[in-house]
C-alpha cells in the first residue's frame, strides 16, 4: 500500500530494528505541526509558535511512537505478555499495539484518576485492566517488580525501546521546519518524552540536519512538580491526571537534558493549564487534553523570556477526546438545551435577522 508506513519504516536507519524485527504498526507518527497565531500574538516580538499535535496518533497520544517500538521488540524477543503502569495513555497504546501484535496486555492504573476515554480504550482493546488503590508512582513500582519476577515485559518508558520510538517526533519537527526550533515546550510527567525529544534533536544535529539544538522547556503541574521542587512529591494532585506523577522514573535523564540544553523546568497551575486548554480550542480550533495544554500554559507563563524572532514548538501530547469530562465542565460555553424545534426560536437565540 502507499502512504505513510509508520515511524519504524520511515526512520528505520535511526532505530534499533533489523530485518528480523516483526513490525507492529498502526501507521503512527507523521502528525501535523500547526501554527498557532493567536498564541504567538500573546507573545509578540515576531515569535513564531507551532504545536506538534501528537494527539492525532492512532490511539490519540504520543505513546504510540514508543509503543510501536516496544511491542515490536517484545515480539521479536518472543515475549507473550506486556505490562505497564499508566495514567491512561500508555495503557491505551500498550493495549492496542499488544493486541495487534498477538501479545497479552496487562495495565495497572490509579483507581479513579484516569480520564474516561483512555479507560474506554484499554477496555475495548481487550487489556486486563487493574485499577489499584494507589497512585501512578506506586503502580510503577509494582509493575517494575513484576517484570523482574515474572515472564512479562515492561513497556513503561523504562523500556529502552520506548524512548527510541518517541525520539522520531523531534525528527518530524526538524523535517518540517527545516531546522530545530529555538525552544521546545513540553509537558513533563515521568520525564520520558522530554528525554526522547532531546535524543532526537541531538541525533539530527550530529548529522547536520539541524544547525543548532533547542532549549528544552519542561512544564509540570504545580501540584505534581518534583523536578521543579527538586524533591519527590508523595501525594501529587492535578486535574491534568496524565501528568499526576510525583516520582519520575526518568528523573536523572531529564536533569541531564535540562543541563545539556540550558533548559528549564517550571510549574503551571491547574488554572493556567485550563486557560491554555480553552484558548487552544476556542482560538486555534485545537482540542488537546489538559496535560498537553501545560506546554502552552508554560510558554505563556514565561513569555517575557522568549527571544525576539524565536521559533517555538509546543508539544500537544494527547487528544482532547481522551477527557470529555473536563471539556464539559468548562464554562463560557454556549449550549442551549430544550429549544423548540422551530426556526423562530433558534433565530432568537443566535440573534440573527431581527
Ligand atoms: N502528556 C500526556 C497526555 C501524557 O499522557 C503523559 C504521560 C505526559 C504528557 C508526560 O510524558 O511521562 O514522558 O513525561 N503519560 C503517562 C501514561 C504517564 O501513563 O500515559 P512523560
Amino acid at each position: 500500500a502507499n502512504g505513510w508506513p509508520g515511524l519504524i519504516e520511515a526512520y528505520r536507519a535511526y532505530l534499533p530494528v533489523s530485518d528480523q524485527t516483526p513490525v507492529v504498526t498502526l501507521h503512527e507518527g507523521n502528525t501535523p505541526l500547526i501554527s498557532v497565531p493567536a498564541i504567538a500574538s500573546e507573545i509578540g516580538k515576531n515569535v513564531k509558535v507551532f504545536v506538534k499535535y501528537d494527539g492525532l496518533n492512532p490511539t490519540g497520544s504520543f505513546k504510540d511512537r514508543g509503543m510501536t517500538m516496544a511491542i515490536s521488540k517484545a515480539k521479536e524477543a518472543g515475549s507473550a505478555a506486556v505490562i505497564c503502569a499508566s495514567t491512561g495513555n500508555t495503557s491505551a497504546a500498550a493495549a492496542a499495539y499488544a493486541q495487534r501484535g498477538g501479545l497479552k496486555p496487562v495495565v495497572l492504573i490509579p483507581d479513579g484518576y484516569v480520564a474516561m476515554g483512555k479507560l474506554a480504550q484499554a477496555l475495548l482493546y481487550g487489556a486486563k485492566v487493574v485499577a489499584i488503590q494507589g497512585n501512578f508512582d506506586q503502580a510503577l513500582e509494582i509493575v517494575r517488580a513484576m517484570s523482574e519476577t515474572y515472564p512479562i515485559t515492561l513497556v513503561n518508558s523504562l523500556n529502552p525501546y520506548r524512548l527510541e520510538g518517541q525520539k522520531t517526533a523531534a525528527f518530524e519537527v526538524v523535517d518540517v521546519l527545516g531546522d530545530a526550533p529555538d525552544w521546545l515546550c513540553i509537558p513533563v510527567g515521568n520525564a520520558g518524552n522530554i528525554t526522547a525529544y532531546w535524543r532526537g534533536f541531538k541525533a539530527y544535529f550530529q548529522e547536520n540536519r539541524a544547525s543548532h539544538l533547542p532549549k528544552m522547556m519542561g512544564f509540570q503541574a504545580a501540584g505534581a512538580a518534583p523536578l521543579v521542587l527538586g524533591t519527590r512529591v508523595y501525594e501529587p494532585e492535578t486535574l491534568a491526571t496524565a501528568i499526576r506523577i510525583g516520582n519520575p522514573a526518568n528523573e536523572a535523564l531529564a536533569l541531564q537534558v535540562r543541563e545539556e540544553s540550558q533548559g528549564e523546568f517550571n510549574a503551571v497551575t491547574d488554572a493556567e493549564i485550563l486557560a491554555a486548554y480553552r484558548m487552544l480550542a476556542a482560538q486555534e480550533g485545537i482540542f488537546c487534553e489538559p496535560a498537553s495544554a501545560a506546554s502552552v500554559a508554560g510558554l505563556l507563563k514565561v513569555k517575557d523570556r522568549v527571544p525576539a524572532n524565536a521559533t517555538v514548538v509546543c508539544v500537544l501530547t494527547g487528544n482532547g477526546l481522551k477527557d470529555p469530562g473536563t471539556a464539559m465542565e468548562q464554562d463560557g460555553q454556549s449550549f442551549h438545551q430544550g429549544v423548540p424545534a422551530q426556526m423562530d426560536a433558534i433565530a432568537e437565540i443566535i440573534g440573527i435577522g431581527s
